[in-house]
């Protein structure tokens, strides 16, 4: 997730589009680059890190002109460099993008098979010289864009300039947001809404497939196939806060309902749909040789390690690989026996966490291979580690994970299958229900997110006063139990407890009474019967229930006071779609009470203290 600015007009550019990023900082902030036309040349300044460095070389190498682009980088394809920062410079194209490239590789072949030289390890570079080489062909900025495009794969928001069309600037989207931005005498683009606020308030949306040719005084919009489209710019009266937060009230409220596209996006180019299998070099193992490794170890803190706990559900069950979850912290207060043939999978959404990262260089040090499931390219854990496995969930803002989790438990599950595709204890016709579940449910999350809000909303309200809330789950609704009370804790300070059902009976059945919520975690799986049973004995001494159930379950909205159901989906992909009322639920308690949600007293995003 990557932010981009463009502008033509006749003002001087730099500094409003410097000031755009600035207000798009929010969607990625490792590197940041501005290229301008100056009426004879396009000059690029690209510096790493946050945008201050930015503004810092901008200071020293001023960039004149009044055409320009600017993108500030969430890496995905390459480190966190100068030479992979954007603008991307390729013959007389300029160009930004945020997105993915999916086949990129093979189109660098071709490429440099044409004897280009790609000089980044970026996806990006790759689709400047795409435009490149069909303008070198006599075909215009416009027409060499739609060209290109139709050559890639993947999603993108693109803009491009060019130095033998100054005044001019074409961009295009398929699946990354753009805007643009009508001005007087002059035109923008924009990722979103909030880097163009402060310029105009006349804005059109631009639709997948689409391109549009700005100038100072028109902008044209076509179809990819060449189709013109005709769209009136909309006036758009948000507050600068509210567009930040796409209109949402808080960050982790936008974070949740970001989830399918998170969920898409970490599943994008993995996933071998033909063969029911996942790619090994899409997921890290490049360099690892799982046929020596016979014992796994999950290392993680907070959300991450609840997202730890359904991966050893999955590495046991379709890998048949004992599995250890170890959190971060205590891993270090014993003398684990680990070493050679282990694998380690640390799990970080930052890949900062400094009690995972001493633990995974503990592990190291005893001979583990290490593999990094972590959102932050080139943070620290994944710099240190033999593979990265990228959540590509975008930067998270909120401090309670939301998103995060969900892509991690995507990236479990992938792992789980490549490893049990190799060692022959997931068969293909498992793997293709899983695989094919898998692509079907960014919808199904969508559809959760819509269909239950209101309702959890109004349980949120009814019973957001308790002094204490218990949840239970068993098998995989275990987990998904402790990432409830955690979000329900974290944000709204209540007391809350997960519990594995089973274990009711051995302690926290002593505290309830009428007085105390018991969120059931039930989906329609191996483990139904033992939940309802579990869920007659909180009835039987007056818990109020509030299930989450598979549509359908009447038995589940007869005894819960409150149902809240999902639809049915493999037993694997549960935790998907029962965490997502969870998060809603501890989302609206939280802002029922009027607590800080995206900043939590006490707490950190990124926590480097031991
Ligand atoms: C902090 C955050 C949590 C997060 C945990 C682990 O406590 O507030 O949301 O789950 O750290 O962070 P990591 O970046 O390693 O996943």
């Amino acid at each position: 997730m990557c932010g981009i600015v463009g502008y033509v007009g006749q003002k001087e550019c730099a500094t409003m589009l410097l000031d755009g990023l600035r207000r798009l900082e929010y969607r990625g902030y490792d590197s940041a680059g501005l290229a301008v036309h100056d009426g004879k040349e396009v000059k690029v300044v690209r510096a790493v890190g946050k945008l201050a460095n930015l503004a810092t070389a901008l200071a020293q190498t001023p960039l004149k002109g009044s055409t320009g682009i600017g993108h500030t980088r969430w890496a995905t394809h390459g480190r966190p460099t100068e030479v992979n920062a954007h603008p991307h410079v390729a013959g007389s194209i300029a160009l930004v993008h945020n997105g993915i490239i999916e086949n990129h590789v093979a189109l660098r072949r071709q490429i440099e098979e044409r004897g280009q030289k790609v000089l980044s390890d970026t996806d990006t570079e790759i689709v400047a010289h795409l435009v490149n080489l069909h303008a070198k062909d006599g075909n215009d900025l416009e027409t060499a864009v739609r060209l290109a495009l139709r050559e890639v794969h993947g999603t993108y928001a693109i803009a491009v300039i060019s130095k033998d069309e100054p005044g001019k600037l074409v961009v295009s989207k398929t699946a990354s947001p753009l805007v643009l931005g009508i001005g007087e005498d002059e035109m923008y683009a924009g990722s979103d809404v909030p880097a163009l606020l402060p310029y105009t308030r006349k804005m059109i949306f631009l639709e997948d497939g689409e391109i549009a040719t700005l100038t100072q005084k028109s902008f044209r919009i076509t179809t990819l196939e060449g189709a013109p489209v005709e769209r009136a710019p909309q006036h758009i009266d948000w507050s600068e806060m509210m567009a930040e937060k796409a209109g949402f009230k808080h960050f982790m409220l936008k974070e949740i309902h970001e989830q399918p596209r998170a969920l898409e996006d970490t599943l994008r180019g993995r996933l071998d749909r033909e063969n029911a299998d996942v790619i090994a070099a899409e997921i890290g193992l490049a360099n690892i040789d799982i046929s020596k490794i016979d014992r796994i170890y999950l290392i993680a803190c907070g959300t991450s390690h609840h997202s730890a706990l359904a991966g050893r559900y999955y590495l046991e069950k379709l890998a048949r690989i004992p599995t250890n979850v170890e959190l971060a912290s205590e891993f270090r207060n014993r003398d684990a026996v680990i070493g050679k043939g282990d694998l380690v999978v640390a799990v970080s959404q930052s890949g900062e966490t400094l009690d995972t990262l001493m633990a995974v260089k503990e592990a190291k040090k005893r001979g583990a291979t290490v593999l990094a499931i972590a959102n932050v390219i080139g943070s620290a854990i994944p710099r240190i580690s033999d593979g990265a496995l990228y959540t590509h969930a975008g930067p998270e803002i909120g401090v309670a994970s939301t998103k995060c989790f969900s892509t991690q438990l995507a990236a479990l599950l992938l792992l789980s299958i490549y490893i049990g595709r190799r060692r022959n204890t997931l068969d293909p016709k498992r793997a293709r229900e899983l695989v094919e579940g898998l692509a079907k449910l960014p919808h199904q999350m969508k559809d959760v997110v819509a269909g239950t809000k209101q309702l959890v909303a109004n349980v949120a309200r009814r019973y957001g006063d308790a002094r204490d809330v218990l949840f239970l789950g068993r098998g995989l609704s275990f987990p998904i139990a402790l990432e409830g009370a955690l979000k329900l804790k974290e944000i709204s300070y209540v007391h809350a407890e997960g519990y594995a059902a089973g274990e009711m009976k051995h302690g926290p059945i002593a505290l309830i009474d009428s007085a105390v919520p018991v969120v059931v975690i039930m989906p329609k799986d191996s483990n139904y019967d033992k939940t309802v049973g579990n869920l007659q004995e909180v009835k039987a001494r007056e818990g109020r229930i509030i299930a989450i159930a598979t549509e359908g379950d009447h038995e589940a909205e007869k005894l819960g006071d409150e149902a809240i159901m999902i639809p049915e989906v493999e037993e694997e992909l549960t935790p998907f779609l029962t965490v997502l009322p969870l998060q809603l639920y501890a989302y609206y308690v939280a802002d029922h009470k009027g607590t800080d949600v995206d900043q939590p007293r006490n707490l950190a995003k990124t926590v480097t203290v031991e």
